[in-house]
């Protein structure tokens, strides 16, 4: 095993990056974690349903973190009408969020009924643009659906849309299940995935009773978890890092009702590098956070040209994670909170 890795600056495809003074706390962690291409999720409030708001969106993130690339997505509301999305796809927005309504933060507008949004869903396979699922049904106790079974559940819709759109590239963000994962493997090519780092570490009992590890979907058993890592071990070429950092004040992770989210941006491949060495196969480290999703997306492969990072295990260099990090009037609490990790980037 090495004891340092030089790999090309990371892809994080799955990200919240927020608005406000969060916003402005956050986007300058981008790089202290290793990324230099994110995804930027559009739930703000109001979320980001037109291609004007995404592109002030984008202007504002450029402004703040001027070495990353940022891929803008649009929120699937009424608003995005077939015009819309040729207008979008022709301003270089990449991606479009679907959330359904009610099942995580800034949800409310989501959608309900998807039948409705073939019309934009057929737009965006002829533009070319991604279609990004939160894969969960919302809860429905006559159903029997609630937050353990609500990934799984979802899946015959994922089936169904890859029928009914063959040639959208469409990617079931955040799986948390050895259900989804063997779906996703068992779709065709325009299907992809993408795994948080939190969701290769816990399992139920570490969110249950601990608001910090509390997001959305919630993490599942370790046989679920143990599928997540069986597939990023492997190299699939279709399952990539999608971090869902999510950023909330700390207020708000420990009311009453505590927002779901994991904050990870400023240790993200640290974390990842740590748990592919315990895992053993820090080989497939630069496929799952740079060139799987990077290829799905279509994007030029990292150009060493543009720089790259260097991890290293030394054990002069542990990288503590903070108790805390301030944003504004708030502070964040990360993942791992005053804990410790093998792996960190060499200055
Ligand atoms: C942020 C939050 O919830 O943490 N808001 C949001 O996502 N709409 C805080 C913020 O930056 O306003
Ligand atoms: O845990 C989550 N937090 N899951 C999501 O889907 C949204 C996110 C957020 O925006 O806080
Ligand atoms: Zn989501
Ligand atoms: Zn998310």
């Amino acid at each position: 095993m090495p004891d340092s890795i030089t790999l090309p600056w990371a892809s994080d495809f799955h990200c919240h990056l927020r608005q406000g003074a969060m916003l402005e706390a956050v986007a300058p962690m981008v790089e202290q974690g290793g990324v230099r291409t994110v995804l930027a999720m559009p739930n703000l409030a109001p979320p980001l349903t037109t291609t004007q708001m995404a592109l002030d969106y984008g202007a504002r993130l450029q402004a703040l973190a001027p070495r990353v690339r940022f891929i803008l997505t649009l929120y699937l509301s009424p608003a995005l009408t077939p015009a819309e999305v040729e207008r979008a796809a022709r301003a270089g927005i990449t991606a479009v969020k679907m959330y359904p309504s009610g099942v995580t933060t800034n949800s409310e507008w989501g959608v309900g009924d998807l039948q409705a949004y073939h019309p934009t869903f057929a737009a965006m396979q002829a533009a070319d643009m991604v279609l990004c699922l939160h894969g969960e049904c919302p809860s429905d106790a006559a159903r029997n659906v609630c937050i353990l079974n609500a990934e799984e559940r979802f899946l015959d819709t994922l089936r169904d849309l890859h029928r009914a759109f063959p040639r959208l590239r469409i990617v079931l963000e955040h799986a948390t299940t050895r259900a989804a994962v063997e779906c996703v493997k068992a779709l065709g090519d325009t299907v992809a995935c993408t795994i948080t780092a939190h969701h290769l570490f816990i399992t139920v009992d570490d969110w249950a009773g601990q608001p910090h590890h509390f997001c959305k979907p919630v993490a599942k058993f370790p046989a679920d978890r143990a599928a997540l890592r069986e597939v990023v071990a492997s190299g699939h070429p279709r399952f990539f890092l999608g971090s869902d950092s999510a950023p909330h004040p700390r207020a708000a992770k420990q009311g009453e009702r505590p927002a779901a989210g994991v904050f990870t941006t400023p240790i993200l491949i640290p974390l990842v590098a740590s748990l592919f060495d315990a895992l053993g196969c820090l080989d497939r480290l630069e496929a799952f956070v740079s060139t799987n999703g990077r290829r799905f997306y279509r994007l030029p492969p990292a150009d060493p040209a543009d720089g790259s990072i260097t991890l290293t295990r030394a054990a002069a260099a542990k990288l503590q994670i903070p108790a805390a990090y301030a944003a504004g009037p708030d502070t964040v609490v990360p993942f791992m909170a005053g804990s410790e990790l093998a792996w960190s980037i060499a200055s």
